[in-house]
């Protein structure tokens, strides 16, 4: 799948646009259009509805964004939440050392040459193998010959182009943009987080942070939360809301932006059984975005290596998809040990212990934090929605949602503008809309009407024809098969109730 043809069809069906486009845009920022900001609600409303309301474990939080700056002190984000930045001296661009990498091949018969630039390939964010263009071609023929990652006196070397810094090669890696030899800098952190000033004066004692995730508010609000009594270990606090990173390079459209939204878990369990729900949470994490229609062979659980490990942690695992730009991460679950208790129990002076009346124990929690992204997973789903295909003769692009997160569930129409037509399909609509979001479209042929609902992804489309003056059926038309069958009007909310609930389209004939 293209993604020029994906961020196309968004901006022109308004599902995502440039943030205040018509001042040439912001980086980094974007906004949901009519139907993006119903598809992106639709996934936050099935993860809440899943994780709390059907749950008897977990309770949720909506906690403010700018915090009490030493909440950012104590969870570490003051002091270590940077990404290491390089500049390049001549164009100016700015890049992630972590995600230039530097792919070398290196043979014996090489060996004299290596230190020429033309053995170093760049990737300069995505995947590994998203090569500078001129040389994709040798590198891939390369490859193909050698493999990468094989021993023995040919090896292919990846590495991020900060672990090259105290290397003589540092100096040849050229500027990803510019391609310019020897101009950039030696990588230095830069904090992520976006500052401000509460009141009126701005000085150091007024500073404060924009919150990088939504975590740290759970944690903060953790005796809150117990002291109302209604929680027993083990038990979980949810939270929906906005995320500001000052990323050093927003891209790959809303994967990684500036502002973003996160559904963050923070599931709070006796330090026993931290490793169970560890299990538990990373398989039940994974199991969601399947039965929501990413189960293809495109979707990952990688656990981290040792090495990959935060110091606190004993096992982390990243659910990945495979974008048309790369494999990336779409959620963490992290076994966090008790390190966020405390350390607000510290730097708060407060008592953050559990005492367990079954146990009759007192003890700091451990947690198990599966922490999701709301627009990147709105990303995935898009792109794994996304087809195009051919239907009578005439081609197509079709948005195939899962039926709970399409923005709109049924459109319907008067197949022609007379005949007490419109009267009868304006009053099935206004039925239908008492329960659900539905669209009614009497405009153009009705081939057409068909082909916007399936770019929008409504999974069907409800129209009032010839018949329904005769006999008070209506014709459905379901949006992945085209297949059509027809339905008493009088029963068309029932019956389309049980078809968003997964009830199969009746078969042809
Ligand atoms: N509390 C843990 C935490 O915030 P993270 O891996 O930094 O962990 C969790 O973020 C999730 O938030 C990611 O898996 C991703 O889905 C989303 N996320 C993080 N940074 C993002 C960005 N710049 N743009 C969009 N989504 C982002």
């Amino acid at each position: 799948m293209d993604m020029d043809k994906l961020v196309s069809l968004c901006k022109r069906r308004g599902f995502i646009f440039p943030s205040s486009e018509i001042y040439g845009g912001i980086n980094g920022f974007w906004d949901y259009g009519p139907l993006g900001v119903e598809l992106k609600r639709n996934i936050k409303d099935a993860w809440w509805r899943d994780n709390i309301h059907l749950r008897d474990d977990m309770v949720g939080l909506d906690c403010s964004i700018i915090m009490n700056p030493k909440v950012w002190e104590a969870s570490g984000h003051v002091g270590g939440f940077s990404d290491p930045m390089v500049d390049c001296k001549d164009c100016k661009g700015r890049f992630r050392a972590d995600q230039i990498t530097v792919i070398c091949l290196h043979s014996e018969e090489h060996a004299p040459a290596i230190r020429s630039a033309q053995h170093y390939w760049f990737s300069a964010m995505g995947s590994e193998l998203d090569v500078e263009e001129s040389n994709a071609k040798d590198f891939k023929k390369a490859l193909a010959k050698i493999g990468p990652g094989s021993e023995g006196p040919t090896r292919t070397i990846f590495s991020p182009i900060n672990q090259w810094v105290n290397q003589p090669e540092y100096k040849l890696f050229p500027c990803p943009t510019c391609k310019k030899q020897g101009t950039l800098t030696e990588p230095r952190a830069f904090n992520l987080m976006f500052q401000t000033n509460v009141g009126a004066v701005a000085d150091e004692a007024s500073k404060a942070y924009l919150r990088p995730e939504t975590a740290q508010g759970i944690f903060a609000n953790f005796k809150n939360v117990v002291d109302t009594g209604r929680v027993k270990i083990p038990f979980g606090i949810a939270q929906v809301g906005k995320s500001f990173r000052n990323e050093i390079t927003p891209r790959n459209f809303i994967f990684r932006s500036r502002e973003f939204e996160q559904m963050e878990i923070e599931f709070f369990c006796h330090p026993s059984e931290a490793a169970h729900w560890y299990k538990y949470w990373r398989d039940t994490r994974f199991q969601w975005y399947v039965t929501h229609g990413l189960g293809s062979e495109k979707l990952r659980l990688r656990d981290h290596d040792p090495d990959e490990l935060a110091f606190y942690s004993t096992a982390t695992a990243d659910i990945e998809y495979a974008f048309p730009f790369g494999v990336s991460e779409l959620e963490g679950i992290a076994h966090r040990g008790d390190y966020d208790l405390s350390q607000h129990q510290k730097f708060s002076g407060k008592d953050l212990s559990y005492f367990d009346e079954e146990r009759k124990e007192r003890f700091l929690p451990h947690v198990i934090e599966p922490s999701a992204g709301a627009d990147r997973a709105t990303l995935a789903f898009l792109c794994e929605a996304y087809n195009e295909d051919e239907v009578g003769g005439e081609s197509r692009t079709v948005l195939k949602f899962h039926p709970r997160f399409a923005p709109i569930k049924a459109a319907v129409f008067p197949l022609v503008k007379k005949d007490g037509m419109p009267e009868l399909a304006d009053k099935l609509y206004r039925d239908l809309k008492r329960q659900f979001n539905v669209f009614y479209d009497e405009k153009g042929a009705i081939g057409r009407r068909y082909r916007r609902q399936d770019e929008a992804g409504t999974p069907f489309c409800i129209t009032v024809d010839g018949q329904t003056l005769t006999d008070g059926t209506v014709t459905f038309r379901d949006r992945d098969s085209c297949r059509q069958w027809r339905v008493a009007s009088s029963g068309a909310v029932q019956a389309l109730r049980e078809l968003l609930e997964g009830q199969p389209v009746p078969s042809a004939g």
